[in-house]
């Protein structure tokens, strides 16, 4: 069986890595990946292959940047040629970036079966180009992997039960997989000054918050007047625009970090500030309270408890938000750290 892996994207290769380790035990298994080249710098894109040991992309289509339209149409056309060569029984896809609606409607229009991975997550927010993303990629994939029983019901809704599978959620498994390496191969003193637990820790990537500069510049204002220093690996999408902003000192911008200092970072750290989709979830996974920069989640089940606080770019609800409280417990909603295997083993009996 061949299955052709579609990814250009920080997030998908991290969750790539944890489904290609899993490939590699199923014998009559053969894997080509195809990154899109959507991500492309070294600390976007090559450092994640390296540190995690994904095997290299049998093609990289280096499309680069671009307007949505010419970026996916650019996609769209370099994976049908691969595919008609490569013939693959599955693509996968992951998540909601314009790497995976190309890849599936390549795939679509070739028949050739897709298997969506992080299936079945809405924001109801039709004006993030990812909410697009994934909506056209749950309808015209054949197997949708939701990662939680929200996701499950979601795709009900929509009248994809049929093709919905709950797996629990890939990123799940990463976590729980590299936080081991992490704690031995990682130390938070290689990667900042900073005590454990004395600082936040801070993404900021979204369109939402980057093409409106006065809620970059809101957030950015709402970091300055925290108590703590505030660490921020930034997007390169971000760092771009950082000469229009104003800040303080203590809010310290750093370049983009691999996944394993990532880890690090997040361990270590009091509490996370992010627009971040991934983050959310993996700062619920290690425990650490999260206070979410966008008017919506996908991710509801992070929001019990107080362990994540939806507060968009108002800096005034920022601040708030540091400040309150969560319980201690936490309920279990994300599978069980073997969905990569479950995923896997369907497609492999689905071939
Ligand atoms: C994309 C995804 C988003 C995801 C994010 C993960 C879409 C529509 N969005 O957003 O869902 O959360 O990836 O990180 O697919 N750039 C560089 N170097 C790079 C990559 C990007 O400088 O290696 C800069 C370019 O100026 C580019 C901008 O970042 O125009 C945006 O990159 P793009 O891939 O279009 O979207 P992301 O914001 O990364
Ligand atoms: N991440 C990373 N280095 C960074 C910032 C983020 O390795 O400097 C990881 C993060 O831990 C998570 C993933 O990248 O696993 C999230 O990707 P991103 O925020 O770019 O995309 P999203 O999840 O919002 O689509």
């Amino acid at each position: 069986m061949k299955i052709a892996t579609i990814v250009g994207a920080r997030p998908q290769f991290i969750k790539a890595a944890t489904l290609s380790r899993v490939i590699k035990n199923f014998t009559a298994i053969h894997e080509i990946i195809i990154h899109t080249g959507q991500h492309y710098d070294p600390n976007m894109s090559g450092i994640f292959f390296e540190e995690l040991n994904i095997p290299e992309p049998d093609i990289n289509l280096e499309i680069g940047s671009g307007n949505h339209g010419k970026q996916t149409a650019r996609m769209l056309e370099g994976i049908e040629e691969v595919l008609l060569r490569e013939k693959p029984d599955w693509v996968l896809v992951y998540g909601d970036t314009n790497s995976t609606i190309a890849g599936a409607l390549a795939a679509a229009k070739l028949n050739i079966k897709i298997a969506h991975v992080e299936a079945g997550l809405r924001s109801f927010n039709r004006s993030m180009p990812e909410e697009i993303n994934r909506i056209a990629t749950d309808h015209i994939s054949d197997v949708l992997f939701a990662p939680t029983q929200n996701a499950m019901q979601l795709l009900a809704k929509e009248g994809l039960a049929d093709k919905a599978v709950f797996s629990g959620d890939v990123m799940y498994d990463s976590i729980e997989y590299y936080k081991i390496i992490a704690e031995k191969k990682c130390f938070l003193h290689n990667i900042i000054k900073e005590e454990p637990g004395k600082y936040f820790l801070a993404t900021v990537h979204r369109q939402e918050n980057t093409d409106q500069i006065k809620n970059l510049q809101s957030i950015f204002l709402a970091f300055s007047e925290l108590d703590m220093p505030v660490i921020v690996p930034l997007h390169p999408r971000t760092l771009k625009l950082m000469d229009e902003i104003t800040y303080r000192s203590n809010v310290k911008i750093i370049n983009p970090v691999g996944y394993l200092d990532m880890i690090t970072l997040l361990s270590n750290c009091h509490k996370v500030l992010t627009d971040s989709g991934g983050l959310q979830k993996e700062a619920f996974f290690l425990k650490k309270p999260c206070i979410t920069l966008r008017e919506e989640t996908e991710w509801i089940e992070t929001l019990e408890g107080g362990w994540n606080y939806i507060v968009g770019a108002n800096k005034l609800k920022i601040i708030e938000k540091v400040n309150a409280n969560h319980v201690q417990e936490q309920k279990y909603y994300f599978g069980d750290g073997k969905a990569s295997e479950k995923i896997i083993e369907y497609m492999s009996k689905n071939a």
